[in-house]
């Protein structure tokens, strides 16, 4: 009797110790492990990992305030050269029903590293808008992507449009279709490790550039993180991801 209640005691006292724990950190090792919290969510997100022959990823979350989420990711991929296996995102977490053409502004900034450029990866923002608001977080009609980091031969859906300046800066600019989804990839010519902008600026250029169509194209994800194709084992750190929108 005089031990049960001891022991349950201890367990008393350490559960609140275990829930601050669990609101700074978390591991991901699921392949869609997913957390959330302050606005923010991270995703570990092996979507391609069936094109690999070997390899495993996780994504770990470092810190997290309203002003921003730390994270990194290890992984390690081999086969399926062209297939791109996952992509470990930080996002932030945006309202539905927001039309492109009505946000005036997408304030984000970023600062990583990768522990070994050995790798065949990009690092790269991502949004998808759709005509749907409630579109699944997935995918699109249209993707913006902007590339902050290219390493090893690999190469962005459709083809070069040749340079631009968006936001301050000269990029590449190609343009596909993944199926049905329209892609418009920014490619920085070197790494960009620490990054800040206006991402509104890219999407004024989609419109006034490509035909985007920003009055019936809804937001919906705004997300930031590296696409691995081969490689490893190797640490993506994003010490920072801040993202505003309104
Ligand atoms: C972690 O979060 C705390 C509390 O919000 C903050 O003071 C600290 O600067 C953060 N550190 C990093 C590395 O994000
Ligand atoms: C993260 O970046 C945001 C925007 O620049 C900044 O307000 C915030 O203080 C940063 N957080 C940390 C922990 O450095
Ligand atoms: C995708 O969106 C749904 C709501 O449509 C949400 O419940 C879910 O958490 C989101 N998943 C990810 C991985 O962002």
């Amino acid at each position: 009797m005089q031990l049960s209640l001891l022991f349950l005691s201890s367990l008393v006292a350490a559960s609140p110790l275990t829930s601050v724990e669990k609101r700074q950190a978390a591991t991901l090792c699921e392949q869609y492990g997913y957390w959330s919290g302050n606005g923010y969510e991270v995703n570990n997100n092996n979507w391609g990992r069936d094109a690999a022959t070997g390899g495993s990823q996780c994504t770990y979350v470092d810190n997290s305030s309203g002003s921003g989420v730390s994270w990194h990711a290890t992984w390690q991929w081999s086969g399926g050269e062209d297939n791109v296996k996952s992509y470990p995102y930080g996002g932030k977490q945006v309202a539905r029903g927001q039309k492109i053409s009505a946000i005036s502004t997408m304030e984000t900034s970023v600062s990583w590293s990768y522990s070994d450029t050995n790798i065949r990866a990009n690092v790269a923002y991502d949004v998808f808008t759709a005509a749907d608001p409630d579109h699944v977080n997935s995918s699109g009609d249209h993707e913006l992507m902007i590339w902050l980091g290219r390493f090893g031969n690999v190469y962005p859906i459709g083809s070069s449009t040749g340079t631009v300046n968006v936001a301050g800066r000269t990029w590449e600019l190609f343009v596909g279709y993944n199926g049905a989804m329209k892609v418009y990839s920014y490619v920085a010519a070197s790494p960009i490790n620490s990054y800040s902008a206006n991402v509104k600026e890219f999407f004024n250029h989609m419109e006034s550039a490509q035909g985007f169509p920003a009055s019936e194209q809804h937001l919906i994800v705004f997300q930031m993180g590296t696409e691995p194709f081969t490689g490893g084992e190797t640490t993506f750190t994003v010490d920072n991801f801040s993202a505003n929108i309104s």
